[in-house]
């Protein structure tokens, strides 16, 4: 990331989890009453990107995109509901964007801990100010640059406690990073009581997509370039497993899973096409 400028591909997940809610038919995969007015003033931008309205030309990888969006929120919501329900008591987001769960919480005794780069948090703060949503009292905002501070000492600072079992969303994030801050990440999660868990998105290298999905790629990886978020890390499913050995259980899921779980049976064409993105859950 560019030190001193917010993420703006949390802005661009964030709008494309905010036309899931206006554009794709009911029911809803994830649903989220206010995606759209976090964006303030960015609302507007939504209906004007080719692949977000059904209404411009149809774009097949841009539609599985947002398929994939929504449905990593949705996947890490419903295993955060397991975690809680199993004695988790913390929920924390790393890169957390404009994430809106600490706004929809329904779990009045979870604390909720928001880590973000440095210079994507106050940007956040600043669009919920102009939008009217407040803070909750259960929220705690911890700025940290994974890789140049280290999580469990911000954390900690915060008020965080390591010793209760914690569950873990990293959505959208693990592309961005070097190995080492990947692995030191993990392994601070690893170290947490039993019960705790974590979930996280990854893609898979170029070389194993086939040539149409390379061209997929290609363009998404230049479009993320521009914003100064440039691609680092991608893994195959054997080298996640090999990165999470240190976890309990592990779920790997792709297009094929994801979609018989999320979007069967639906009267519109949401669904996930190809084999580049992947979402892993792995307990503790
Ligand atoms: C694509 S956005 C995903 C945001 C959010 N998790 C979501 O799903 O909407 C990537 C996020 O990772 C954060 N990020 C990227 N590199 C980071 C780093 N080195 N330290 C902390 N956060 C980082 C960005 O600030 C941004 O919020």
């Amino acid at each position: 990331m560019k030190n001193a400028s917010p993420s703006l591909t949390a802005l661009r997940v964030a709008m494309r989890r905010a036309a899931h809610q206006l554009y794709d038919a009911p029911p809803l995969v994830f649903n989220d009453p206010i995606a759209i007015q976090i964006l303030g003033p960015h609302a507007v931008e939504i209906e004007r990107t080719p692949g977000r309205n059904p209404a411009n030309k149809p774009r097949p990888f841009s539609v599985s995109l947002r398929a994939f969006l929504v449905a990593r929120s949705r996947y890490a919501e419903d295993l955060l509901a397991d975690a809680f329900h199993g004695g988790a008591t913390q929920y924390v987001l790393l890169g957390a964007g404009l994430d809106t769960f600490a706004h929809r919480n329904p779990y009045p005794s979870l604390r909720v801990f928001e880590v973000d780069h440095p210079a994507t948090q106050p940007w956040k703060r600043e669009l919920l100010r102009e939008t009217g949503l407040k803070a909750p009292p259960n929220l705690t905002y911890v700025p940290v640059d994974f890789e140049q501070q280290l999580l469990a000492d911000e954390l900690h600072a915060a008020g965080f406690n390591a010793a209760t079992p914690t569950f873990f969303a990293w959505l959208g994030v693990v592309p961005y990073l070097s190995l080492k801050a990947f692995r030191e990440t993990l392994n601070f999660i690893a170290a947490h009581p039993r019960g705790s868990g974590v979930v996280f998105d990854y893609g898979q290298p170029r070389a194993v997509l086939p040539l149409h999905e390379q061209q997929a790629r290609d363009s998404l990886t230049a479009r993320v370039h521009v914003t100064g978020e440039s691609f680092k890390l991608f893994f195959t499913p054997p080298q996640i497993a090999a990165e999470l050995a240190a976890f309990r259980t592990l779920e790997d899921i792709g297009s094929p899973e994801i979609n018989a779980r999320f979007f069967a049976n639906r009267t519109d064409s949401l669904q996930m096409i190809g084999s580049a993105g992947r979402i892993v859950s792995a307990w503790v």
